[in-house]
C-alpha cells in the first residue's frame, strides 16, 4: 500500500504503565486542559473536528480499527495549530488587561474593541514555518493586537500571504528557521515585543505551556468521539514535540494504565526526539533539516515536551520522505476523501507501513486486534504544494 523507510528506537526511559506521574503535572495538567476547553469551546466559530473511522484501510493493513482525527478544517485555519497559538495570545492579553483593570475579558470583549486602548502598546511576535504563525496572527487580529511574524527563506509565498491576511506584519529573512527564531528574539528585546512561541526552553515555559494546553481541546473531543473505546496504539508526528507531549499527557491522564502505546514519528533529517531518546537526554539535531513535512522540520526539542515524552513515549520512529505524497494521495482518493497536508500524514503513514512489516509489527505488537488512533494535523495549508503532490 505505502512504502518508505522506517527506523525504530525503543524508549529505554519509558515509565512503566500506570497513572500519570504527579511530577509531570506542572508541565501539563488536567486543570489547565479544562480551562483551555472552557475558553476555546466558547469561541463563536468553534465546532469539533470529525473523528473518522477508516475500516477499509484498517483491513488492508491487518489491524482491527483505525481512527483519524481530521484537523483539516479547524477554525478555517486548516490545522490543529489554530488551537495553540491563538489561545496563548488570548491568555497573554487577558493577563495584561487583568493587571491593569482587575478584570479578565473574554474573546468577545476583545473583538468588540473594548480593550483596544489597554493593549495599544502591546506587540506580539514569533518565528514560524507556517501554521503556528497563522494561529498567532489570527489570535492577534481577533483581539486587536499588533503582530510581527518572522519567516525564513523557504516559507512559501502562500503561507506568508495567509499570515498577512490576518493583519500581521511579516518579516522574511534570508536565513533558515533557527535564524528567524534568533532574529525574532533579538528584535523582541530591542523593541519590547512579547514572543508567543510553540516551543519552550528554560526560563520560557509559561506561554508554550498555554499553547500545549490549547491543543488538548482536540484530544478531549477525540475521547468523547471514541465513545468509550480506548485505542491500543497512537502514532503521533513530532516537530518540537509539543503536540506529541500534549497527546501523550492527555491520554495518559485520561486512561491511566490502560493508555495506548505512544509511537512518535518524525522525518529522517529532523529526528531530534528520536536522537534524544537514544542519547537519554534532549539533544539538538544540526544540518538543514530538509523534509517535505515542513511543520516537522525541527532540530530542537521543546523543554516542556521532553520530560513528558521521555517518561511516556514507548517508541520513536522516523519516516522516509517517499511515503509523504503517496499517503496524501491515498487519503484523497478513498471514501471519504480526506484533505491531508504534508505534515498530516506522518502518523498514519508510519502506522500503515509498520503494520505491513512483520518484524516491525511484532515489535510494536500491531495485529488484527489493534485499535490505532492517528491525527491528521493539517489540511491543504499550502494549496499549491498540495496540488503538486496530490495531482488534483
Ligand atoms: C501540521 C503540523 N503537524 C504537526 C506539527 C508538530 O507539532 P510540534 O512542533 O508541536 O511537535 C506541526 C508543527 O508546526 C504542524 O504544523
Amino acid at each position: 500500500m505505502l512504502h518508505a523507510k522506517l527506523s525504530h528506537q525503543d524508549n529505554a526511559g519509558v515509565h512503566p504503565a500506570g497513572t500519570y506521574p504527579a511530577s509531570l503535572d506542572a508541565l501539563f495538567g488536567q486543570q489547565a486542559a479544562e480551562a483551555a476547553w472552557r475558553e476555546i469551546s466558547s469561541w463563536p466559530d468553534y465546532s469539533p473536528t470529525p473523528l473518522l473511522e477508516l475500516p477499509e484501510l484498517a483491513t488492508e493493513a491487518g489491524i482491527g480499527r483505525l481512527w483519524y482525527k481530521d484537523e483539516s478544517q479547524r477554525f478555517s485555519l486548516r490545522s490543529f495549530k489554530a488551537l495553540g497559538g491563538a489561545y496563548a495570545v488570548l491568555r497573554l492579553l487577558q493577563d495584561i488587561v487583568a493587571d491593569r483593570t482587575g478584570k479578565r475579558p473574554d474573546l468577545e470583549t476583545f473583538r468588540s474593541g473594548a480593550c483596544a486602548e489597554l493593549i495599544a502598546d502591546t506587540v506580539i511576535s514569533c518565528a514560524t514555518d507556517g501554521n503556528h504563525g497563522r494561529s498567532v496572527a489570527w489570535g492577534c487580529q481577533q483581539c486587536g493586537c499588533r503582530c510581527v511574524i518572522y519567516i525564513h527563506r523557504d516559507v512559501s509565498a502562500y503561507r506568508e500571504q495567509a499570515m498577512a491576511a490576518f493583519g500581521a506584519e511579516v518579516v522574511r529573512i534570508d536565513g533558515n528557521y533557527d535564524d528567524s527564531v534568533r532574529l525574532a528574539d533579538e528584535d523582541a528585546k530591542r523593541y519590547g515585543r512579547i514572543i508567543v512561541s510553540d516551543t519552550s526552553y528554560p526560563g520560557y515555559m509559561d506561554i508554550p505551556r498555554d499553547v500545549m494546553h490549547g491543543y488538548s481541546v482536540m484530544l478531549r473531543e477525540a475521547v468523547q468521539q471514541l465513545a468509550g473505546e480506548i485505542p491500543t496504539h497512537v502514532f503521533i508526528q513530532g516537530g518540537v514535540g509539543g503536540l506529541a507531549a500534549s497527546v501523550c499527557a492527555y491520554f495518559w491522564q485520561t486512561w491511566g494504565a490502560q493508555r495506548p502505546r505512544f509511537i512518535v514519528v518524525e522525518p529522517e533529517q529532523a529526528n531530534c526526539l528520536q536522537q534524544s531518546a537514544r542519547a537519554g537526554e534532549a539533544v539538538v539535531v544540526h544540518g538543514d533539516l530538509e523534509t517535505l513535512m515542513a511543520g516537522l522540520a525541527c532540530g530542537e526539542v521543546s523543554a516542556l515536551a521532553w520530560p513528558i515524552l521521555e517518561a511516556g513515549a514507548d517508541d520513536f520512529m522516523t519516516l522516509g520522505e517517499a511515503a509523504v505524497a503517496p499517503a496524501m494521495r491515498l487519503l484523497h482518493d478513498r471514501e471519504p476523501s480526506i484533505e491531508a497536508g504534508e505534515s498530516a500524514v506522518a502518523g498514519i503513514a508510519a502506522a500503515l507501513i509498520a503494520s505491513a512489516d512483520p518484524a516491525l509489527a511484532q515489535r510494536l505488537q500491531l495485529d488484527s486486534r489493534s485499535r490505532v488512533f492517528v491525527i491528521g494535523t493539517e489540511g491543504a495549508t499550502d494549496p499549491e504544494v498540495y496540488q503538486e503532490l496530490v495531482g488534483t
